[in-house]
């Protein structure tokens, strides 16, 4: 039976970080709803068109649209395992229609780690975060540094700072967050699959706290 992980926390947790880590080892495809919203926004396909204003924004990409290219790639071949999904579902629409198509295919949600981290910290973190303009590695100044400056250690492409990573979009997307997202932590919760994970904690401790956390669940 396919096995399918939901990676929640607020921006900047660390989800991008952890999945990029963990989805190998797990044999699982990592879809990160955001990366597929920019890499439509760098080619300027209609999806991309119509999710930009929101991105920009640090909102909600409309939930019809979302789920519609969801569904989309997890049906693709590298899913038939399952998936990873990071980023995927932001509200509580989302989570259901989550829900409905797994249940179509015969799978369901096995286990949400939830990772945790104050407001404050995720303000610095994402303005520190410099991103690979190839495949969306991810580094922190500070607190992750790429091995030469401005340089992907993985793939050599360039660095750059994410638009919607400017303070006062940071700020707009962890509202949006406490809004909108939150609400789902409640949700897994009474379905029985979240595992909270404290992601203050340094990235290896982070990882081999999911990894426990997944193996248990
Ligand atoms: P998306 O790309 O999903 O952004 P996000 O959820 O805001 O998450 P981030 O990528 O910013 O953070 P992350 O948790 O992955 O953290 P990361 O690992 O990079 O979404 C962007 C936009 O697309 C949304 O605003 C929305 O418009 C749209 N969208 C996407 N999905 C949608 C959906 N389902 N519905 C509607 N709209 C949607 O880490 C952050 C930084 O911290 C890095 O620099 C990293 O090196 C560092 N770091 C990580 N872990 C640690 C640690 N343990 N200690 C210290 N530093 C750490």
């Amino acid at each position: 039976m396919p096995s399918y992980v939901v990676l929640l926390g607020p921006p900047g947790a660390g989800k991008g970080t952890q999945a990029e880590r963990i989805s190998d080892e797990l044999g699982l495809a990592h879809i990160s709803s955001g990366d597929i919203f920019r890499e439509n926004l760098k080619n300027q396909t209609e999806l991309g068109k119509k999710a930009q204003g929101y991105m920009n924004r640090g909102e909600l990409v409309p939930d019809d649209l979302t789920i519609e290219m969801i569904k989309d790639r997890l049906q693709r071949d590298d899913c038939k395992a399952g998936a990873l999904l990071d980023g995927f579902p932001r509200t509580p629409a989302q989570a259901e229609a989550l829900g409905k198509m797994l249940a179509e295919w015969n799978g369901k949600v096995d286990c949400v780690p939830y990772i945790s981290v104050p407001a404050e910290e995720l303000i610095t973190r994402l303005c520190g975060r410099w991103t690979c303009r190839a495949q969306g590695h991810v580094y922190h100044e500070k607190f992750n540094p790429s091995k030469k400056p401005g340089v992907c250690d993985v793939d050599g492409s360039e660095l750059y700072q994410r638009d919607d990573d400017k303070k006062e979009t940071v700020e707009r997307r962890i509202s949006v967050y406490l809004e909108q997202t939150s609400p789902l932590i409640e949700y897994y919760k009474k379905l029985g699959v979240l595992a909270e994970i404290d992601g203050t904690l340094p990235i290896d401790q982070v990882t081999s706290l999911m990894l426990k956390a997944l193996k248990k669940g």
